[in-house]
């Protein structure tokens, strides 16, 4: 017998600060589906998944709480298996940073690179967001708050968060030793993020302007991985986490069976040769996949291989970055009211509508939004007409054709035989293909494609006519093995993703839970096989308005009682603000302002000098560093903005005052004004 081919999985491992949302859900689901549909084609599979459970921001929670941290983390980690439970995630190892042998592992690297002298002690200075775990630069953060001097006193980071000055002592990992090697990698393997375009933002924006060495210790809380020798410092909550993906295997332990299974073997040598003639080889491990949310994109594509390039272990074959999902309004937070959880979809209208919902929506690699008006509808018209009354006329039709047992299946038989056949084949290749670049909405399109393509058979050889005539009852057995066929294969590709409502049309179509999806095809019907004498509907239909509103009423409600008593209060989600009282919104004066001229400003490559009309008598000026965005600054003019009015003016660039604050949309890193209808007058209020 061959040795199965190996395949390594992993899902971020989540912060267990909060309740999680469809967000996590996704993830955890499109790895599952991964995983599922690698198993059925023979792959030997790891999947693991599990918590992300130090660092500053969960000591605060359990303070906060007033119990300790592990208690906390121990509630959180109860609700988060029981999600995943109720998802039906096919993990298997769900990993938690507390636990001992992974602690010790970490312990144990920070040590030896320590002895290598990739990690140094050094004193650090920066800007600090305890929301992202992550210290900034001054030039990175958004938005730069100045006294009346010019001088920093605080800002924003690209999330949104307050940031603070922190100095601390502090442990160095010398990145800018590997600049070189991890721009060689990228180069080497071109094909190690997709999407692909992320590949080259990340080269662009964070490799080629040269990497700075990381903090990564800390000595301002506890909740952490102490260094070994010197444990006033704990060890930096990313260098932890990541660390995950090799000790959840065994990595640095005595059982490293897994380790060397999944991570060891099966390596290739990828190669570049640079323009001096240096050739880079790098051992990459072809079978390695993470799956990532854009935001922590660049944790996984330069932060871990840089590690593992420090450890001298095999690189991972690929980073699948997915967007998110968002709702109409923006990104899902308490204070808007528009979080979604998942037990509450899952509970009004079952797992796989949910599974299939979030695979089938989100477009690779941007971002998708989640509508109540979407979900309903996706479960009544794909879900509910196209597949579930497919498969109750076929049911039905064998039953009363030819006494529940399916006719033997032969090809070429009637007219439309062969360009079913044809869809069938197409489309069947095309899932493989799209399963394989993890672009599952592609995936669904064509099995979506076979399904109406044998509805559309249905209406062209009619049975029903052809029950009429004697003659015609060869016809007619070719029609319903092609249609039971049609089913069989659809059962077949959707298992990964919906593995009740295919275990459903393979029992209805008699023929129990025996998956081929290797050797995938029509012919693969069995014949004289008895379908079920009566099919039950798989997907019900929805009244469309009353279910709307049901989700739309789920979304306004408090936060549902959490699955343990541990969570304790509401939590707010990552990178959404802390929660604000309305009278400190109410505080905040936004008003229309019309741009009369806008220049850019000497010495600064980020700022503009705007004149606005803020419809106050006399013109305001506002400095704005929306720069870079607005390459050709002039047609802003004429445009109306929206300004925060009263804000308290600071003086910019040691000599321009500032009167306000002109408000900008953040999206994959770029920034948009925000334009106001032209026929609302100069000054109205926003509100
Ligand atoms: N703990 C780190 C990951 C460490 S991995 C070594 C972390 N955790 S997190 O809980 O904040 O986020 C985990 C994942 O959830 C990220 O990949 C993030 O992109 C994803 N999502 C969070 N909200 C999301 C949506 N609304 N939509 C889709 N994914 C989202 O970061």
């Amino acid at each position: 017998m061959t040795e199965k081919q190996s395949f390594y999985i992993t899902t971020p491992i989540y912060y267990p600060s909060g309740k999680l949302h469809i967000g996590s859900a996704y993830t955890t689901i499109a790895c599952d589906v991964l995983a599922r549909y690698k198993r059925m084609m023979d792959y030997d599979v790891f999947y693991l998944t599990g918590l992300d459970e130090h660092g500053q921001k969960i000591q605060q929670k359990a303070e906060e709480a007033g119990i300790t941290p592990q208690t906390y983390v121990d509630g959180m980690a109860v609700g988060v298996k029981e999600l995943w439970e109720l998802l039906d995630i096919s993990y298997d190892k769900f990993i938690r940073t507390t636990d001992d042998y992974h602690e010790e592992v970490v312990a144990k690297v920070f040590e030896r690179l320590l002895e290598k002298g990739d990690i140094y002690l050094g004193e650090y200075q920066g800007w600090y967001s305890v929301s992202d775990e992550e210290y900034f630069t001054e030039s990175q953060l958004a938005e730069v708050y100045r006294d009346e001097e010019g001088k920093v006193i605080g800002g924003l980071a690209p999330s949104g968060h307050e940031v603070e000055l922190v100095s601390e002592e502090s442990y160095f990992f010398k990145l800018s030793k590997y600049q070189k090697h991890l721009e060689a990698f990228f180069k080497a393997h071109p094909d190690f993020i997709s999407p692909n375009r992320r590949m080259n933002e990340m080269l662009k924006n964070f490799i080629e302007p040269g990497l700075e060495d990381l903090a990564v210790s800390r000595t301002t809380f506890t909740w952490g991985v102490p260094v070994l020798s010197n444990p006033k410092h704990v060890v930096y909550v990313w260098i932890d986490a990541l660390l995950n993906y090799a000790t959840a295997l065994g990595y640095g332990q005595a059982d490293s069976s897994n380790f060397d299974k999944f991570w060891l073997d099966q390596t290739v040598t990828k190669s570049w040769t640079d323009e001096d003639g240096k050739t880079w080889d790098f051992t990459v491990n072809p079978e390695i996949n993470h799956m990532v949310g854009k935001d922590i994109l660049r944790f996984h594509s330069i932060y871990w291989p840089i590690i593992l390039m420090a450890l001298d272990l095999p690189l991972p074959n690929r980073l699948v970055a997915h967007g998110w999902f968002v709702m109409k309004n923006g990104k899902m937070s308490k204070s808007k009211g528009n979080v979604i959880y998942p037990e509450m979809l899952v509970e009004r209208f079952g797992l796989d509508p949910l599974r299939y919902y979030l695979m089938r929506s989100l477009p690779v690699g941007s971002d998708g939004t989640f509508t109540p008006e979407d979900y309903v509808s996706r479960i009544n018209y794909e879900l509910a007409n196209d597949l579930g009354n497919l498969l109750n006329r076929t049911v039905a039709m064998i039953n009363k054709y030819f006494d529940g047992q399916i006719p033997a299946y032969k090809e070429n038989v009637t007219d439309f035989d062969a360009d079913l056949a044809a869809v069938v084949a197409d489309n069947i290749a095309s899932y493989h293909k799209y399963m394989d670049a993890v672009d599952y909405p592609k995936a669904l399109e064509a099995v979506w494609a076979i399904i109406s393509r044998t509805n559309k058979y249905i209406d062209e050889t009619a049975p029903w006519v052809l029950a009429k005539e004697e003659g015609d009852k060869e016809a007619l057995a070719a029609v319903m093995a092609h249609l039971a066929a049609s089913l069989r294969v659809t059962a077949h590709l959707i298992q990964p993703f919906m593995m009740e409502t295919s275990n459903a049309i393979m029992e209805q179509l008699g023929l129990g839970a025996s998956f081929d999806l290797v050797n995938l095809d029509l012919a693969g019907l069995p014949s004289d096989v008895t379908v079920v004498a009566k099919g039950t509907p798989i997907f019900p239909r929805l009244d469309m308005e009353e279910e709307i509103a049901y989700i739309k009423s789920q979304m306004k409600v408090d936060e549902p009682e959490t699955d343990n008593e541990w969570n304790p209060e509401e939590v707010e989600l990552k990178s959404s603000k802390d929660e604000i009282k309305f009278e400190t919104f109410d505080a905040v004066e936004i008003r229309v302002a019309e741009v009369k001229e806008v220049e850019k400003v000497d010495g600064s490559d980020k700022l503009l000098r705007f004149r606005l009309d803020a419809g106050d008598g006399e013109d305001r000026q506002i400095l704005s560093g929306i720069a870079k965005f607005y390459p050709n600054e002039q047609e802003l003019v004429g445009q109306k903005l929206q300004i925060v009015a009263n804000l308290k003016p600071r003086k910019m660039m040691k000599k321009y005052v500032s009167q306000g604050m002109i408000l900008s949309a953040e999206h994959d890193g770029k920034l948009t004004v925000l334009t106001v209808d032209p026929s609302v007058p100069n000054g109205s209020v926003i509100g």
